[in-house]
Parts: C-alpha cells; structure tokens; sequence
C-alpha cells in the first residue's frame, strides 16, 4: 500500500503537535509497511504571510493529490485585526466547504489514567464514550453575512436545507449502529426557524432507523446535562456551531481540549484530520503542547481515509499506555504531577508503538 498525506501545520502550537503526529505516521510506516508519503504545505496566517491567502491554490492542488490531510490549527493574535478582511480561519472554513467535509467526527473518551485530571467527579467519568458528529459545512457559519461597514449594524444568518440535514443526520444515525444505539439531536428548535426545519427533518430520518433510540435536546440543556450525566450520551449529533461550542466543553471531560481529535469527512475516502483546539498563542513555541489530539487525530486518519483500523488502534493503545505510565504535558499535569515535554510524550508514543 501507498498513500500521500499532506501535512497542514498552521500556526501557533499547529506546527509543534503536527510535528509529533508526523513522527508517529512515519514510525507507524516502517512498523506496519504502509508505505506512507508525507509531504506539507501552507495554511492559515502562515499561508497569508508567505502567499497573502489563507488557503493559496497551490494547497489547494496539493489537497486534491493527497488521500488525506493531517491540519494543526490556524490563528492568532497577529491576524486577528476584526478590521481585517482576510482571516486565516478562513482558509480552514474554504477548505471544509471546497471539499465538501460536511461531517466532522468529535470521540470523546477518557482515558482511565486521566479521571482523577478533569474538573468532573471520577464516578462521573468512568464510562464516557460520546461521539459528537458536528454538521460542517452549513449553518451559521455559512449563512449570508453582512459586516459593519459604518452603518453600526452586521449580521450573520443560520441557514439550513433539508439535504444538508438529512445527510448529517445518516452519518449519526449509522454512527449509532455501530455503538450503543443512541442518538441525541442538539437544536434551538424553541426560537429559531432553521431549527424547526433540523428537528423535523431529523425526526423523518429517524424513520429509517427504528433500531436507534432519538431524543431532541435544546442546546442550552445539552450544555449542562453534559457535565452532569456525560455518561449518558452516545452519539451527539449538532448543527455547525453549537457542535463546535459543545466538543470544546467537553474536552473538560477527557482532561484538556489538548486531548481531542477529529475527522472531517464528505462522500468519499478523502478526510481532514485535526485536533478539535486551536493555535493556543499563550503557549506557543514553547514546546509545551499536549501532542495527543493530534497523534489520535493521525490515527483517525489511518482509520477513515487509508482504512487501517489495526494500526489506529495500535496508536491510539500506545498513547493510552504513555498516559498509564504517569507521563502528563502541562495542562493535565494537575498541582503534583511530573510535567514532560511535547518531545518528551511523543517519544514515549513512539517506544510503546507495536
Ligand atoms: P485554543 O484552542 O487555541 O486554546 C484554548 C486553551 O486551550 C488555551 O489555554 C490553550 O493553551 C489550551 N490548549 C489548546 N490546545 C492545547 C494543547 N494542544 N496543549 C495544551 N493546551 C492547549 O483556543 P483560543 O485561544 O480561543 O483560539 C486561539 C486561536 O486558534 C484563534 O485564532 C482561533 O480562531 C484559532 N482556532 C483554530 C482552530 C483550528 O484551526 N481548528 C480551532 C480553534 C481555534
Ligand atoms: C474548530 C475551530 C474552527 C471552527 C474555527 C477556527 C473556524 O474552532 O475547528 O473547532 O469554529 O470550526
Ligand atoms: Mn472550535
């Protein structure tokens, strides 16, 4: 087997856990003999320095030559002037829609080493496995928008049609059907219209899946119940912008937003993988991030793209034995904890790989 992945390292921490999740590809290549092509490129305020576009064309091309891309994160204070027409979020935002990644895949477990790391009681842990399925491509994020331009009034617009609904709502719904049977819907189906039309047209879905057991809940509500009965979901299934909020708040649960990867996927094979966090500026290019959102967002991508669920798995088993070992990067470390490098972590990955 062969296969081009192209590596997006961004900005702020993007290159340094890009950098650990590359080690581990490339380890992962020899062991398993995937005969894996690594190659990078441009993205993001990296990309707007270098070629004044947050997705230049030539990344653009090199995405279409790849079978999968491996992204860090993009921003940060130094493009992050609101008076500014080009963002590097931008880029992410044309690379989603160009490819049609309307599905973003959010796991959610918590290592059973890690329990005693996250704010939440540990009898409140034990049994966490969501999976978050975060609509990508539409809603808010890609409704008609208007800035301010003097007149002192902007605005952005939740748009969704029922075939971007309908087809999110299959990725959960067979999502499902493979774990525990359980999907929750994530709406605001009491003030917005938009809403209304997700609610009804997961529910027409839902038809075709009597095995599944649905539940509608209003956003605000799901962003409690999280933290009060996470064990109690098992596919989470939102809109664009209010999966985003939610994954975040649920990193609290594995520990760090350092500790959660994901999978952005369209029709067929091709996938962008990247750690759910950001550029995290306060602690960049200090060789201090937490690397395993991005090293499982890499297994992800052997999973998904290259369909290698033996060699995820043994990736994901070696980053589970470092945090068995007592290893921790900074922000899991808790008041006592020994704190390791980026380096460091990802070396320990690297030794328990088989
Ligand atoms: P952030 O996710 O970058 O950071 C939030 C907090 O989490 C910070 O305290 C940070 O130090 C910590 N954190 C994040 N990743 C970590 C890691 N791997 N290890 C240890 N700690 C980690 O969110 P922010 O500060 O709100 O945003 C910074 C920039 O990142 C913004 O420009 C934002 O637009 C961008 N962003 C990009 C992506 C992406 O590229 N997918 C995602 C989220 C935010
Ligand atoms: C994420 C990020 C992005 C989003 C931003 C950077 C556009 O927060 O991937 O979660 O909001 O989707
Ligand atoms: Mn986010």
């Amino acid at each position: 087997m062969t296969a081009r992945i192209l590596l997006l390292p961004g900005d702020g921490v993007g290159p340094e856990v890009v950098d650990a999740a590359r080690r581990v590809l490339e380890r992962a290549s020899e062991l398993w003999r995937l005969g894996l092509e690594l190659e990078s490129g441009l993205i993001g305020g990296a990309a707007m320095d270098m070629e004044g576009d947050p997705l230049p064309p030539s990344t653009v091309a090199a995405c279409k030559a790849a079978d999968a891309v491996l992204l860090g994160a993009v921003g940060g204070p130094r493009w992050s002037d609101p008076s500014s027409p080009v963002r590097p979020e931008q880029g992410l935002l044309r690379l989603r829609r160009d490819f049609d990644l309307f599905a973003n895949l959010r796991p959610v477990r918590v290592f059973p080493s890690m329990v005693d790391r996250a704010p939440l009681r540990a009898d409140l842990l034990s049994d966490v496995d969501i999976l978050f399925v975060r609509e990508l491509t539409g809603g808010i994020y890609f409704g008609a928008r208007q800035e301010d331009d003097g007149s002192g009034e902007a605005h952005d617009t939740m748009t969704y049609r029922t075939s971007e609904v309908e087809r999110i709502a299959r990725v959960a719904f067979e999502a499902a059907r493979r774990r525990r049977h359980r999907v929750t819907s994530v709406d605001k189906a009491n003030v917005l219209a938009s809403m209304r039309l997700w609610r009804r047209t997961i529910d027409r879905v839902a038809a075709d899946y009597p095995e599944i057991g649905l539940e509608h809940v209003l956003v605000d509500a799901c962003a409690m119940y999280l933290m009060q009965r996470p064990s109690g979901f098992d596919v989470v299934l939102a809109p664009n912008c209010f999966g985003d909020i939610l994954s975040d708040e649920a990193a609290t649960l594995a520990g760090s937003l350092g500790m959660l990867p994901s999978a952005s996927i369209g029709h067929g094979n091709f996938g962008v993988y990247e750690p759910i966090h950001g550029s995290a500026p306060d602690i960049a290019g200090r060789g201090v991030a937490n690397p395993t959102a991005a090293i499982l967002s890499a297994a992800l991508l052997l999973r998904h793209s290259l369909g290698r669920d033996d060699v995820a798995r043994g990736i994901e088993e070696a980053v589970k034995a470092s945090f068995a070992s007592g290893l921790r990067t900074a922000d899991v470390a808790g008041p006592n904890g020994r704190i390791c490098s980026t380096d460091e972590f990802t070396g320990s990955v690297l030794d328990l790989l088989e």
